[in-house]
Protein backbone atom coordinates (compact mmCIF):
# COMPACT_ATOMS: atom_id res chain seq x y z
CA UNK A 1 0.00 0.00 0.00
CA UNK A 2 3.27 2.58 0.60
CA UNK A 3 4.66 1.71 -2.20
CA UNK A 4 1.69 2.10 -4.23
CA UNK A 5 1.03 5.50 -2.52
CA UNK A 6 4.83 6.18 -3.34
CA UNK A 7 4.77 5.76 -7.11
CA UNK A 8 1.07 7.68 -7.12
CA UNK A 9 3.11 10.42 -5.49
CA UNK A 10 5.88 9.96 -7.53
CA UNK A 11 3.95 10.09 -11.07
CA UNK A 12 1.65 13.27 -9.75
CA UNK A 13 4.62 15.45 -8.96
CA UNK A 14 5.88 14.11 -12.12
CA UNK A 15 3.20 15.35 -13.57
CA UNK A 16 3.34 18.25 -12.22
CA UNK A 17 7.28 19.07 -12.82
CA UNK A 18 6.47 18.38 -16.63
CA UNK A 19 3.48 20.66 -16.56
CA UNK A 20 5.62 23.36 -15.15
CA UNK A 21 8.38 22.95 -17.68
CA UNK A 22 6.14 22.47 -20.14
CA UNK A 23 3.52 25.66 -19.60
CA UNK A 24 6.09 28.21 -19.20
CA UNK A 25 4.68 30.90 -21.05
CA UNK A 26 7.49 31.35 -23.77
CA UNK A 27 7.38 34.99 -23.85
CA UNK A 28 5.55 37.32 -20.74
CA UNK A 29 3.52 38.67 -23.90
CA UNK A 30 1.70 36.03 -24.82
CA UNK A 31 -1.49 35.81 -24.63
CA UNK A 32 -3.76 34.16 -21.66
CA UNK A 33 -3.03 30.18 -22.60
CA UNK A 34 -5.79 27.75 -21.74
CA UNK A 35 -3.72 25.03 -20.80
CA UNK A 36 -5.58 21.88 -18.88
CA UNK A 37 -3.43 20.14 -16.07
CA UNK A 38 -2.42 16.98 -18.20
CA UNK A 39 1.00 17.11 -19.49
CA UNK A 40 0.48 16.81 -23.96
CA UNK A 41 -3.55 16.66 -23.71
CA UNK A 42 -4.02 19.85 -22.19
CA UNK A 43 -7.26 21.83 -22.66
CA UNK A 44 -7.80 18.81 -25.13
CA UNK A 45 -11.10 17.19 -23.16
CA UNK A 46 -12.78 20.81 -22.44
CA UNK A 47 -12.02 21.67 -25.72
CA UNK A 48 -13.10 18.29 -27.93
CA UNK A 49 -16.07 18.01 -26.23
CA UNK A 50 -18.07 21.22 -27.86
CA UNK A 51 -15.21 23.18 -29.65
CA UNK A 52 -17.48 26.07 -31.01
CA UNK A 53 -19.22 26.80 -27.67
CA UNK A 54 -15.73 26.58 -25.81
CA UNK A 55 -14.12 29.42 -28.18
CA UNK A 56 -17.12 31.71 -27.13
CA UNK A 57 -16.55 31.04 -23.66
CA UNK A 58 -12.94 31.12 -23.70
CA UNK A 59 -13.62 35.02 -25.58
CA UNK A 60 -16.02 36.13 -22.87
CA UNK A 61 -13.59 35.05 -20.05
CA UNK A 62 -9.94 35.64 -22.06
CA UNK A 63 -10.78 38.58 -24.09
CA UNK A 64 -10.42 38.63 -27.76
CA UNK A 65 -6.97 36.53 -28.10
CA UNK A 66 -6.49 33.82 -26.16
CA UNK A 67 -4.34 30.59 -26.67
CA UNK A 68 -5.50 26.83 -26.25
CA UNK A 69 -2.99 24.07 -25.19
CA UNK A 70 -4.18 20.65 -26.46
CA UNK A 71 -2.72 17.31 -27.80
CA UNK A 72 0.59 18.88 -27.64
CA UNK A 73 0.07 22.16 -29.85
CA UNK A 74 -0.52 25.81 -28.95
CA UNK A 75 -4.11 26.91 -31.06
CA UNK A 76 -4.03 30.91 -30.50
CA UNK A 77 -7.86 32.30 -31.16
CA UNK A 78 -7.99 35.70 -32.72
CA UNK A 79 -11.14 36.99 -32.49
CA UNK A 80 -11.20 40.45 -33.26
CA UNK A 81 -10.52 42.75 -36.25
CA UNK A 82 -7.11 43.36 -36.26
CA UNK A 83 -6.11 39.85 -35.15
CA UNK A 84 -8.33 38.79 -38.40
CA UNK A 85 -6.71 41.25 -40.67
CA UNK A 86 -3.30 39.53 -39.73
CA UNK A 87 -4.13 36.20 -40.32
CA UNK A 88 -5.38 36.98 -43.70
CA UNK A 89 -2.22 39.31 -44.47
CA UNK A 90 0.88 38.98 -42.24
CA UNK A 91 3.88 37.46 -43.80
CA UNK A 92 4.84 35.79 -40.59
CA UNK A 93 2.06 33.15 -40.95
CA UNK A 94 2.12 30.14 -43.29
CA UNK A 95 -1.19 28.35 -44.55
CA UNK A 96 0.76 25.45 -46.16
CA UNK A 97 3.04 24.54 -42.83
CA UNK A 98 -0.91 24.56 -40.93
CA UNK A 99 -2.12 22.48 -43.18
CA UNK A 100 0.61 19.79 -43.91
CA UNK A 101 0.26 17.46 -40.96
CA UNK A 102 -3.51 17.61 -41.58
CA UNK A 103 -3.41 16.19 -44.87
CA UNK A 104 -0.25 13.69 -44.16
CA UNK A 105 -2.38 12.09 -41.58
CA UNK A 106 -5.72 12.14 -43.23
CA UNK A 107 -4.65 10.90 -46.88
CA UNK A 108 -2.13 8.38 -45.27
CA UNK A 109 0.62 9.54 -47.25
CA UNK A 110 4.56 10.38 -45.86
CA UNK A 111 5.49 13.05 -48.31
CA UNK A 112 8.73 14.55 -48.35
CA UNK A 113 8.35 18.26 -47.66
CA UNK A 114 9.51 19.87 -50.55
CA UNK A 115 7.63 17.45 -52.71
CA UNK A 116 4.12 18.09 -50.31
CA UNK A 117 4.90 22.29 -50.85
CA UNK A 118 5.46 21.87 -54.84
CA UNK A 119 2.63 19.44 -55.29
CA UNK A 120 0.33 21.78 -52.96
CA UNK A 121 0.84 24.85 -55.07
CA UNK A 122 0.75 23.19 -58.44
CA UNK A 123 -2.53 21.50 -57.06
CA UNK A 124 -4.37 24.55 -55.85
CA UNK A 125 -3.39 26.26 -59.19
CA UNK A 126 -4.49 23.80 -60.85
CA UNK A 127 -8.08 23.36 -59.42
CA UNK A 128 -8.29 27.39 -59.06
CA UNK A 129 -8.30 27.41 -62.91
CA UNK A 130 -10.19 24.63 -64.14
CA UNK A 131 -13.04 25.32 -61.87
CA UNK A 132 -12.64 29.48 -61.91
CA UNK A 133 -15.83 31.36 -62.19
CA UNK A 134 -14.95 31.92 -66.05
CA UNK A 135 -15.01 28.30 -66.33
CA UNK A 136 -18.33 27.42 -64.81
CA UNK A 137 -20.25 27.68 -67.69
CA UNK A 138 -18.53 24.61 -69.26
CA UNK A 139 -20.11 22.26 -65.83
CA UNK A 140 -23.53 23.80 -66.09
CA UNK A 141 -25.06 21.71 -68.83
CA UNK A 142 -23.57 18.47 -67.27
CA UNK A 143 -24.59 19.14 -63.91
CA UNK A 144 -28.51 19.64 -64.54
CA UNK A 145 -28.19 16.72 -66.68
CA UNK A 146 -26.42 14.63 -64.05
CA UNK A 147 -28.30 16.49 -61.46
CA UNK A 148 -32.48 15.40 -63.49
CA UNK A 149 -30.68 11.85 -64.13
CA UNK A 150 -30.20 10.97 -60.36
CA UNK A 151 -33.61 12.89 -59.16
CA UNK A 152 -35.38 10.51 -61.04
CA UNK A 153 -34.28 7.60 -59.04
CA UNK A 154 -36.36 9.55 -56.13
CA UNK A 155 -39.68 8.44 -57.62
CA UNK A 156 -42.50 10.71 -57.75
CA UNK A 157 -43.15 11.31 -54.10
CA UNK A 158 -41.71 10.06 -50.72
CA UNK A 159 -40.49 10.76 -47.42
CA UNK A 160 -36.40 11.34 -46.67
CA UNK A 161 -34.00 12.32 -44.51
CA UNK A 162 -33.07 15.82 -46.21
CA UNK A 163 -29.60 15.11 -45.82
CA UNK A 164 -30.14 11.34 -46.98
CA UNK A 165 -31.85 12.51 -49.99
CA UNK A 166 -29.44 15.51 -50.75
CA UNK A 167 -26.67 13.15 -50.42
CA UNK A 168 -28.89 9.96 -52.72
CA UNK A 169 -28.95 13.37 -55.83
CA UNK A 170 -25.76 15.71 -55.41
CA UNK A 171 -22.71 12.76 -54.61
CA UNK A 172 -23.24 11.25 -57.83
CA UNK A 173 -24.05 14.49 -59.58
CA UNK A 174 -20.43 16.10 -58.54
CA UNK A 175 -18.21 13.24 -58.42
CA UNK A 176 -18.94 12.40 -61.83
CA UNK A 177 -18.90 16.31 -62.66
CA UNK A 178 -15.42 16.36 -61.28
CA UNK A 179 -13.70 12.83 -62.07
CA UNK A 180 -15.51 11.90 -64.92
CA UNK A 181 -18.83 9.94 -65.52
CA UNK A 182 -18.78 6.36 -64.27
CA UNK A 183 -15.05 6.78 -62.98
CA UNK A 184 -16.15 6.14 -59.68
CA UNK A 185 -18.65 4.07 -58.49
CA UNK A 186 -21.91 6.14 -58.70
CA UNK A 187 -24.70 3.47 -59.43
CA UNK A 188 -27.02 2.64 -56.53
CA UNK A 189 -25.64 -0.55 -55.03
CA UNK A 190 -21.71 0.39 -55.36
CA UNK A 191 -22.98 4.15 -54.43
CA UNK A 192 -24.20 2.85 -50.88
CA UNK A 193 -21.17 1.06 -50.17
CA UNK A 194 -19.35 4.01 -51.33
CA UNK A 195 -20.91 6.44 -49.38
CA UNK A 196 -20.97 4.72 -46.38
CA UNK A 197 -17.49 4.82 -46.42
CA UNK A 198 -17.41 8.87 -47.36
CA UNK A 199 -19.06 9.54 -44.78
CA UNK A 200 -17.48 8.13 -42.05
CA UNK A 201 -14.05 9.30 -43.52
CA UNK A 202 -15.97 12.89 -43.23
CA UNK A 203 -17.47 12.42 -39.73
CA UNK A 204 -14.05 11.71 -38.14
CA UNK A 205 -11.92 13.45 -40.74
CA UNK A 206 -11.31 16.39 -37.91
CA UNK A 207 -10.30 13.72 -35.24
CA UNK A 208 -8.18 11.53 -37.69
CA UNK A 209 -6.13 14.87 -38.48
CA UNK A 210 -5.30 14.93 -34.45
CA UNK A 211 -5.17 11.93 -33.30
CA UNK A 212 -2.88 8.60 -34.11
CA UNK A 213 -3.80 6.32 -36.38
CA UNK A 214 -4.08 3.65 -33.84
CA UNK A 215 -7.30 5.52 -31.78
CA UNK A 216 -9.41 5.43 -35.39
CA UNK A 217 -9.37 2.26 -36.30
CA UNK A 218 -13.05 2.53 -38.42
CA UNK A 219 -12.00 5.46 -39.59
CA UNK A 220 -8.77 4.03 -40.97
CA UNK A 221 -10.37 0.62 -42.59
CA UNK A 222 -12.73 3.97 -44.65
CA UNK A 223 -9.81 5.41 -45.96
CA UNK A 224 -8.30 2.37 -47.06
CA UNK A 225 -10.88 1.58 -48.80
CA UNK A 226 -11.26 5.03 -50.75
CA UNK A 227 -8.01 4.42 -51.39
CA UNK A 228 -8.06 1.51 -52.85
CA UNK A 229 -10.85 2.68 -54.71
CA UNK A 230 -8.65 5.68 -56.32
CA UNK A 231 -5.93 3.80 -56.89
CA UNK A 232 -8.20 1.76 -58.93
CA UNK A 233 -9.40 4.98 -60.56
CA UNK A 234 -6.07 6.37 -61.51
CA UNK A 235 -4.81 3.08 -63.29
CA UNK A 236 -7.97 2.97 -65.42
CA UNK A 237 -7.48 6.71 -65.93
CA UNK A 238 -3.81 6.46 -66.82
CA UNK A 239 -4.47 3.54 -69.30
CA UNK A 240 -6.49 6.00 -71.51
CA UNK A 241 -4.88 8.90 -73.32
CA UNK A 242 -6.43 12.26 -71.90
CA UNK A 243 -7.83 14.72 -74.22
CA UNK A 244 -6.77 18.10 -74.99
CA UNK A 245 -7.38 20.87 -72.51
CA UNK A 246 -11.31 22.07 -72.41
CA UNK A 247 -12.59 19.11 -72.17
CA UNK A 248 -10.13 17.42 -69.33
CA UNK A 249 -11.65 16.31 -66.21
CA UNK A 250 -10.14 17.86 -63.16
CA UNK A 251 -8.98 14.39 -62.38
CA UNK A 252 -7.02 14.03 -65.50
CA UNK A 253 -5.31 17.66 -64.17
CA UNK A 254 -4.67 16.49 -61.33
CA UNK A 255 -2.59 13.34 -62.94
CA UNK A 256 -1.05 15.69 -65.28
CA UNK A 257 0.42 17.71 -62.78
CA UNK A 258 0.83 15.77 -59.48
CA UNK A 259 4.65 15.35 -58.61
CA UNK A 260 5.08 11.66 -57.81
CA UNK A 261 2.72 9.62 -59.54
CA UNK A 262 1.91 7.63 -56.40
CA UNK A 263 0.29 10.45 -54.92
CA UNK A 264 -2.09 10.42 -57.37
CA UNK A 265 -5.10 8.52 -55.71
CA UNK A 266 -4.04 10.29 -51.94
CA UNK A 267 -4.65 13.25 -53.38
CA UNK A 268 -8.25 12.68 -55.67
CA UNK A 269 -9.24 11.71 -52.20
CA UNK A 270 -8.27 14.99 -50.65
CA UNK A 271 -10.14 16.71 -53.82
CA UNK A 272 -13.16 14.10 -53.23
CA UNK A 273 -12.96 15.05 -49.42
CA UNK A 274 -12.60 19.09 -50.07
CA UNK A 275 -15.52 19.04 -52.73
CA UNK A 276 -18.16 17.09 -51.15
CA UNK A 277 -17.68 17.45 -47.61
CA UNK A 278 -18.78 21.16 -47.54
CA UNK A 279 -21.32 21.38 -50.60
CA UNK A 280 -23.70 18.63 -48.46
CA UNK A 281 -24.58 20.67 -45.61
CA UNK A 282 -24.62 24.00 -47.09
CA UNK A 283 -27.29 22.34 -49.05
CA UNK A 284 -29.09 20.83 -46.79
CA UNK A 285 -28.82 23.75 -44.74
CA UNK A 286 -30.02 25.98 -47.76
CA UNK A 287 -33.14 23.95 -48.26
CA UNK A 288 -33.99 23.63 -44.52
CA UNK A 289 -33.74 27.09 -44.36
CA UNK A 290 -35.87 27.94 -47.48
CA UNK A 291 -39.08 25.09 -46.49
CA UNK A 292 -38.81 26.45 -42.86
CA UNK A 293 -39.66 29.80 -44.19
CA UNK A 294 -42.69 30.03 -45.75
CA UNK A 295 -42.86 33.42 -46.77
CA UNK A 296 -39.25 33.23 -48.53
CA UNK A 297 -40.23 29.85 -50.16
CA UNK A 298 -43.71 31.21 -51.32
CA UNK A 299 -41.27 34.56 -53.08
CA UNK A 300 -38.52 31.76 -54.78
CA UNK A 301 -41.20 29.56 -56.07
CA UNK A 302 -42.76 32.61 -57.82
CA UNK A 303 -38.99 33.50 -58.96
CA UNK A 304 -38.99 29.70 -59.90
CA UNK A 305 -42.33 30.32 -62.49
CA UNK A 306 -41.20 33.58 -63.97
CA UNK A 307 -38.46 32.06 -65.38
CA UNK A 308 -39.40 28.84 -65.95
CA UNK A 309 -43.19 28.44 -66.43
CA UNK A 310 -45.83 26.68 -64.10
CA UNK A 311 -43.37 24.20 -61.78
CA UNK A 312 -43.69 20.41 -62.46
CA UNK A 313 -42.54 17.59 -64.03
CA UNK A 314 -41.06 18.38 -67.01
CA UNK A 315 -37.09 18.16 -66.57
CA UNK A 316 -35.95 21.70 -67.72
CA UNK A 317 -32.27 22.59 -68.88
CA UNK A 318 -31.21 25.17 -66.20
CA UNK A 319 -27.89 27.84 -67.50
CA UNK A 320 -25.68 29.54 -66.01
CA UNK A 321 -27.75 32.66 -67.18
CA UNK A 322 -31.07 31.32 -65.63
CA UNK A 323 -29.32 31.02 -62.37
CA UNK A 324 -28.55 34.62 -62.65
CA UNK A 325 -31.75 35.76 -62.32
CA UNK A 326 -32.46 33.65 -59.67
CA UNK A 327 -31.09 35.94 -56.81
CA UNK A 328 -33.08 35.14 -53.60
CA UNK A 329 -31.86 31.58 -54.15
CA UNK A 330 -28.38 32.45 -54.42
CA UNK A 331 -28.86 35.12 -51.27
CA UNK A 332 -30.69 31.80 -49.27
CA UNK A 333 -27.63 30.08 -50.16
CA UNK A 334 -25.11 32.53 -49.06
CA UNK A 335 -26.89 33.09 -45.82
CA UNK A 336 -26.81 29.54 -45.12
CA UNK A 337 -23.18 29.50 -45.59
CA UNK A 338 -22.85 32.27 -43.28
CA UNK A 339 -24.77 31.02 -40.55
CA UNK A 340 -23.09 27.54 -40.18
CA UNK A 341 -19.83 28.19 -41.59
CA UNK A 342 -16.49 26.44 -40.67
CA UNK A 343 -15.78 26.80 -37.00
CA UNK A 344 -11.75 27.23 -37.28
CA UNK A 345 -9.29 28.07 -40.24
CA UNK A 346 -5.69 27.71 -39.60
CA UNK A 347 -2.12 28.84 -40.06
CA UNK A 348 0.96 28.41 -38.79
CA UNK A 349 3.12 31.12 -37.11
CA UNK A 350 6.54 31.25 -38.32
CA UNK A 351 7.71 33.98 -37.16
CA UNK A 352 6.67 35.85 -33.48
CA UNK A 353 3.50 38.25 -34.53
CA UNK A 354 2.27 41.07 -32.83
CA UNK A 355 -1.55 41.34 -32.10
CA UNK A 356 -2.61 44.43 -29.65
CA UNK A 357 -0.55 44.17 -26.80
CA UNK A 358 0.70 40.57 -27.12
CA UNK A 359 3.26 38.85 -29.26
CA UNK A 360 2.34 35.34 -30.50
CA UNK A 361 5.45 32.68 -30.86
CA UNK A 362 6.66 31.37 -33.48
CA UNK A 363 5.37 27.55 -33.50
CA UNK A 364 1.34 28.55 -32.25
CA UNK A 365 -1.10 27.70 -34.57
CA UNK A 366 -3.13 30.49 -35.82
CA UNK A 367 -7.21 30.50 -35.78
CA UNK A 368 -9.79 32.26 -36.97
CA UNK A 369 -13.32 30.96 -36.63
CA UNK A 370 -15.70 32.43 -39.51
CA UNK A 371 -18.56 30.99 -37.89
CA UNK A 372 -18.09 33.23 -34.82
CA UNK A 373 -16.93 35.92 -37.02
CA UNK A 374 -19.74 35.81 -39.05
CA UNK A 375 -21.98 36.98 -35.77
CA UNK A 376 -20.01 40.03 -35.06
CA UNK A 377 -23.08 42.70 -35.45
CA UNK A 378 -21.01 45.88 -37.00
CA UNK A 379 -20.94 43.72 -40.06
CA UNK A 380 -23.96 41.27 -40.11
CA UNK A 381 -27.21 43.07 -37.87
CA UNK A 382 -29.50 40.61 -35.54
CA UNK A 383 -26.52 38.01 -36.54
CA UNK A 384 -28.65 34.90 -35.76
CA UNK A 385 -31.73 35.56 -38.13
CA UNK A 386 -31.62 33.95 -41.45
CA UNK A 387 -31.90 36.64 -43.41
CA UNK A 388 -30.97 36.29 -47.46
CA UNK A 389 -31.87 40.49 -47.84
CA UNK A 390 -29.03 40.89 -46.63
CA UNK A 391 -27.44 40.13 -49.47
CA UNK A 392 -28.77 42.68 -51.32
CA UNK A 393 -25.87 45.02 -50.24
CA UNK A 394 -23.14 42.49 -51.52
CA UNK A 395 -21.88 42.83 -54.90
CA UNK A 396 -22.46 39.66 -56.55
CA UNK A 397 -21.89 40.95 -60.14
CA UNK A 398 -18.39 41.93 -59.28
CA UNK A 399 -18.36 38.38 -57.07
CA UNK A 400 -17.68 40.38 -53.93
CA UNK A 401 -18.86 38.72 -50.68
CA UNK A 402 -20.09 40.92 -47.57
CA UNK A 403 -17.94 42.73 -45.88
CA UNK A 404 -17.06 40.49 -42.77
CA UNK A 405 -17.83 37.20 -44.55
CA UNK A 406 -15.31 34.69 -44.48
CA UNK A 407 -16.69 31.57 -45.09
CA UNK A 408 -14.24 30.57 -47.92
CA UNK A 409 -10.96 32.29 -46.14
CA UNK A 410 -9.59 35.13 -47.96
CA UNK A 411 -6.94 36.00 -49.57
CA UNK A 412 -3.82 33.47 -51.40
CA UNK A 413 -5.65 30.64 -50.07
CA UNK A 414 -9.27 31.19 -50.36
CA UNK A 415 -11.10 27.89 -51.60
CA UNK A 416 -10.63 27.68 -55.11
CA UNK A 417 -14.37 25.83 -55.66
CA UNK A 418 -16.53 28.21 -53.93
CA UNK A 419 -18.28 29.14 -57.34
CA UNK A 420 -18.55 26.17 -58.45
CA UNK A 421 -20.09 24.57 -54.79
CA UNK A 422 -22.55 27.84 -55.25
CA UNK A 423 -23.66 26.94 -58.38
CA UNK A 424 -24.26 23.43 -57.63
CA UNK A 425 -26.42 24.17 -54.76
CA UNK A 426 -28.03 26.54 -56.62
CA UNK A 427 -28.54 24.08 -59.39
CA UNK A 428 -29.79 21.71 -56.94
CA UNK A 429 -32.57 23.45 -55.13
CA UNK A 430 -33.99 25.28 -58.40
CA UNK A 431 -34.42 21.25 -59.95
CA UNK A 432 -35.74 20.16 -56.89
CA UNK A 433 -38.29 22.87 -56.15
CA UNK A 434 -39.20 23.15 -59.47
CA UNK A 435 -40.30 19.59 -59.74
CA UNK A 436 -41.30 18.89 -56.46
CA UNK A 437 -43.58 20.52 -53.57
CA UNK A 438 -40.94 20.12 -50.09
CA UNK A 439 -42.49 20.17 -46.54
CA UNK A 440 -40.58 19.55 -43.92
CA UNK A 441 -41.53 17.20 -40.92
CA UNK A 442 -39.31 17.97 -38.50
CA UNK A 443 -37.72 21.65 -36.58
CA UNK A 444 -34.68 22.65 -38.61
CA UNK A 445 -31.87 20.94 -36.27
CA UNK A 446 -29.58 22.67 -34.61
CA UNK A 447 -26.00 22.66 -35.61
CA UNK A 448 -23.93 19.44 -34.42
CA UNK A 449 -21.15 21.43 -31.93
CA UNK A 450 -18.50 18.57 -32.48
CA UNK A 451 -16.82 19.89 -35.15
CA UNK A 452 -14.18 22.93 -36.16
CA UNK A 453 -13.17 22.00 -39.57
CA UNK A 454 -15.88 22.61 -42.56
CA UNK A 455 -19.98 23.44 -43.01
CA UNK A 456 -21.42 22.36 -39.63
CA UNK A 457 -23.43 19.20 -39.88
CA UNK A 458 -26.62 18.97 -38.72
CA UNK A 459 -27.29 17.68 -35.11
CA UNK A 460 -29.73 14.57 -35.81
CA UNK A 461 -32.25 13.86 -38.46
CA UNK A 462 -34.59 16.14 -40.63
CA UNK A 463 -37.37 14.29 -42.89
CA UNK A 464 -38.96 15.80 -45.68
CA UNK A 465 -41.99 14.91 -47.81
CA UNK A 466 -41.98 15.53 -51.03
CA UNK A 467 -44.53 15.21 -54.15
CA UNK A 468 -45.16 16.12 -57.10
CA UNK A 469 -46.41 19.94 -58.05
CA UNK A 470 -49.95 20.33 -59.28
C1 LIG B 1 -19.79 25.68 -49.82
C2 LIG B 1 -18.83 24.82 -49.99
C3 LIG B 1 -17.40 25.06 -49.60
C4 LIG B 1 -16.89 25.71 -48.50
C5 LIG B 1 -17.66 26.39 -47.35
C6 LIG B 1 -15.45 25.63 -48.61
C7 LIG B 1 -14.57 26.20 -47.69
C8 LIG B 1 -13.20 26.14 -47.80
C9 LIG B 1 -12.29 26.72 -46.84
C10 LIG B 1 -12.68 27.46 -45.56
C11 LIG B 1 -11.04 26.45 -47.26
C12 LIG B 1 -9.73 26.80 -46.55
C13 LIG B 1 -9.36 28.24 -46.79
C14 LIG B 1 -8.38 28.73 -45.75
O1 LIG B 1 -8.03 27.98 -44.85
O2 LIG B 1 -7.96 29.90 -45.84
C15 LIG B 1 -11.14 25.68 -48.48
C16 LIG B 1 -10.08 25.21 -49.19
C17 LIG B 1 -10.19 24.43 -50.31
N1 LIG B 1 -11.34 24.11 -50.98
FE1 LIG B 1 -13.22 24.62 -50.44
N2 LIG B 1 -15.12 24.94 -49.75
C18 LIG B 1 -16.28 24.57 -50.39
C19 LIG B 1 -16.38 23.85 -51.56
C20 LIG B 1 -15.32 23.38 -52.31
C21 LIG B 1 -15.43 22.66 -53.57
C22 LIG B 1 -16.73 22.31 -54.31
C23 LIG B 1 -14.14 22.35 -53.95
C24 LIG B 1 -13.63 21.60 -55.17
C25 LIG B 1 -14.04 21.67 -56.35
C26 LIG B 1 -13.24 22.89 -52.95
C27 LIG B 1 -11.87 22.78 -52.99
C28 LIG B 1 -11.01 23.31 -52.06
C29 LIG B 1 -9.57 23.11 -52.07
C30 LIG B 1 -8.78 22.28 -53.08
C31 LIG B 1 -9.05 23.83 -50.99
C32 LIG B 1 -7.59 23.91 -50.55
C33 LIG B 1 -6.97 25.22 -50.95
C34 LIG B 1 -5.52 25.23 -50.60
O3 LIG B 1 -4.99 24.19 -50.24
O4 LIG B 1 -4.85 26.27 -50.68
N3 LIG B 1 -13.99 23.51 -51.98
N4 LIG B 1 -12.47 25.53 -48.80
Amino acid sequence: MDIALAILLTLLLGLLMAKLALFQPRNRNSPPCISGWIPWFGAAFQFGKAPLEFIEQARVKYGPVFTVFALGNRFTFVTEEEGIEAFFTSKDLDFEQAVQPTIQRTIKASIPADIFYRNHTRLYLTIKGKVSLSRLYLFAGTLCKELHEHMDHLGTSGTENLSDLIRSVMYPATINILFGKGVCPTNKSDMKEFEGHFQKYDEDFEYASQMPAYFMSNWSKSKKWLLKMFENVVSDAERVSRPESDSKTVLQHLLDNVHGKHLAPNYALLLLWASQANAMPVAFWTLAFILSHPSIYKNIMEDIVSVFGKAGKENIEVSEDDLKKLLLIKWCILEAIRLRSPGAITKKVVNPLKIQTFTIPAGDMLMVSPYWAHRNTKYFPDPETFKPDRWKEANLEKNAFLDGFMAFGRGKHQCPGRWLAVMEVHMLVVLLLYKYELILLDPVPKESPLHLVGTQQPMGACRVQYKPRQ
